[in-house]
């Protein structure tokens, strides 16, 4: 009896259950975007979300003004597990509940830019497991509470840009390993703690401009998809080339609007190797050190972007033009007119790139000269060797210890063929 049912069982088990309850997430090439009123109106629909009925469709927008706080199980209407998209941008939403988004199993794209949000909590995020686009941009965030995005792993795209960060706990970004672009420009960051960003493996386009970074520390970063890094109008007073190892992917890096004075570019050509753009305008380079930077970097491939501006110089990259103030001169006037100078840091940054460059220029000469020298000492450490050699060679046949050796060699075919035959006549007897 059993052996009868046992393959209609196997049957029933076998049959994937999941697949006909779970809600199936449809995307389409021309989405219509539907429209409310009203959250009123909203609940109020009887029409279904899906895409694939011509005259309908799954991207949500509204078009009142305003609504300062969303409420819990706020989306939750006819089949609204079906809808991909939610635009709930410019409505001045103060607060947002947590089980707002309860009921949008499919949501894959979330707008709550340019509203007046100033706290989020670790479970606003965690019923929209789908999310691949979320916009929190323009809001009043001063912070985000660890693990906010714990529940959203397929988030490729991640904008927090024009908000009020200062700073981030080193479990904000857990779980987004598929973020491909993080945008936390226009915030007021001074300092990021490198393991905020571990668990972006996915990273490819990071954008921290317009922040107050002094400093960055970025050499332990491991970030090693990244192609684009936006640095453009914070404080740095230098970009540290040497350190980096994380940046072998890097193709785009702008530094613009910052106070670099110095950059080594021999570090650059050596650790970021598939860079194609560098942006420099605006910073405090001395001219003659911007010449110097960008003569080291015309056989690099590498794309300069100038730009307009009122200090251009023929590079197109602004400059500053000091009086040419060596340090002989300061030290003179200093003591004849006992008076304190302030001297522009970028005096000593060209000597600061012209001596680097002659430390770089001496240690490539000391390498050559090294290697030279190893490769002397070599041909010399054989020839003393063959001598020696030949020296005790000499002696040998003179002494005569040559003549048993020569006797030896002499009868080697005898004593092969005397062997062969031992050999024969032992297989005989
Ligand atoms: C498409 O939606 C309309 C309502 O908007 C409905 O009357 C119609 O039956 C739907 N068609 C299909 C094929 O589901
Ligand atoms: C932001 O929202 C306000 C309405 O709250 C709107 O007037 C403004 O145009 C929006 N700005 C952007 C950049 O979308
Ligand atoms: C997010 O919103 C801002 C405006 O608030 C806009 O500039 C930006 O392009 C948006 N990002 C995406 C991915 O739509
Ligand atoms: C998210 O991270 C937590 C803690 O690291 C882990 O327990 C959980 O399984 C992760 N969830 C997903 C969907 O990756
Ligand atoms: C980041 O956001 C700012 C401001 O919203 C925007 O201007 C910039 O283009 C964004 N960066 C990227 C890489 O999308
Ligand atoms: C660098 O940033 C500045 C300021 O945001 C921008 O104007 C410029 O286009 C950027 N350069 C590149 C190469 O993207
Ligand atoms: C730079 O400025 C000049 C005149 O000041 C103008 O003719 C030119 O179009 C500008 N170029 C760009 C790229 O803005
Ligand atoms: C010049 O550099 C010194 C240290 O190198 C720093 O303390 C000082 O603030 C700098 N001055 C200016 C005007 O940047």
């Amino acid at each position: 009896m059993i052996c009868y049912l046992s393959p209609i069982l196997l049957v029933i088990s076998s049959m994937n259950f999941q697949q006909v309850f779970s809600t199936e997430c449809v995307e389409v090439n021309h989405p219509i975007i539907r429209t409310f009123s009203s959250l009123v109106d909203f609940e109020g629909n009887k029409i279904p979300f899906d895409p694939r009925n011509s005259s309908i469709g799954n991207y949500v927008a509204f078009n009142f003004i305003e609504i300062e706080s969303l409420p819990r199980n706020a989306f939750l209407t006819f089949d609204s597990e079906h809808i991909i998209k939610l635009d709930l941008s410019g409505k001045n939403t103060k607060e947002i509940k947590d089980g707002a988004f309860s009921s949008l199993t499919c949501l894959k794209y979330l707008s709550i830019n340019n509203n007046s949000l100033s706290k989020l909590t670790w479970k606003t995020f965690k019923d929209v497991g789908n999310l691949v686009e979320l916009n929190i941009s323009t809001n009043k965030l001063k912070e985000l509470p660890g693990m906010i995005f714990r529940d959203t792993p397929r988030l490729r795209y991640l904008d927090l840009s024009n908000n009020m960060l200062r700073k981030l706990s080193p479990f904000t970004f857990t779980n987004l390993t598929n973020l491909q672009k993080l945008n936390l420009s226009k915030n007021d960051f001074t300092f990021i703690e490198t393991e905020v960003f571990d668990p972006l493996i996915s990273l490819q386009v990071l954008d921290l401009s317009n922040n107050k970074f002094i400093e960055l520390d970025y050499q332990n970063w491991k970030l090693r998809n990244l192609e684009t890094l936006d640095l453009a109008g914070n404080y740095l007073r230098s970009f540290d080339t040497s350190l980096s190892s994380t940046f072998g992917n890097l193709k785009i890096l702008n530094l613009s609007s910052n106070y670099l004075e110095y950059l080594n570019v021999h570090a650059l050509k050596k650790n970021y190797y598939k860079l194609t753009t560098l942006d420099l305008n605006h910073n405090n380079w001395h001219c003659d050190d911007l010449a110097k930077i960008v003569h080291y970097l015309v056989d690099f491939r590498l794309q300069l972007p100038a730009r307009n501006s009122s200090k251009i110089n023929e590079l197109g990259i602004d400059c500053n033009n000091y009086m040419p103030v060596t340090l002989g001169d300061v030290l003179e006037t200093s003591i004849v007119t006992s008076s304190i100078t302030p001297v522009k840091n970028a005096s000593y940054s060209v000597k600061n790139v012209e001596i680097e460059f002659q430390i770089d220029d001496l240690a490539n000469k000391n390498n050559e000269i090294l290697l030279e020298i190893t490769g002397v000492r070599k041909l010399l450490i054989l020839s003393l060797m063959f001598f020696v050699l030949c020296v005790i060679l000499y002696a040998m046949v003179q002494v005569g210890w040559c003549d048993g050796l020569k006797q030896k060699f002499g009868s080697r075919e005898g004593y092969i063929e005397a062997s062969a035959q031992e050999n024969y006549s032992m297989l005989r007897s």
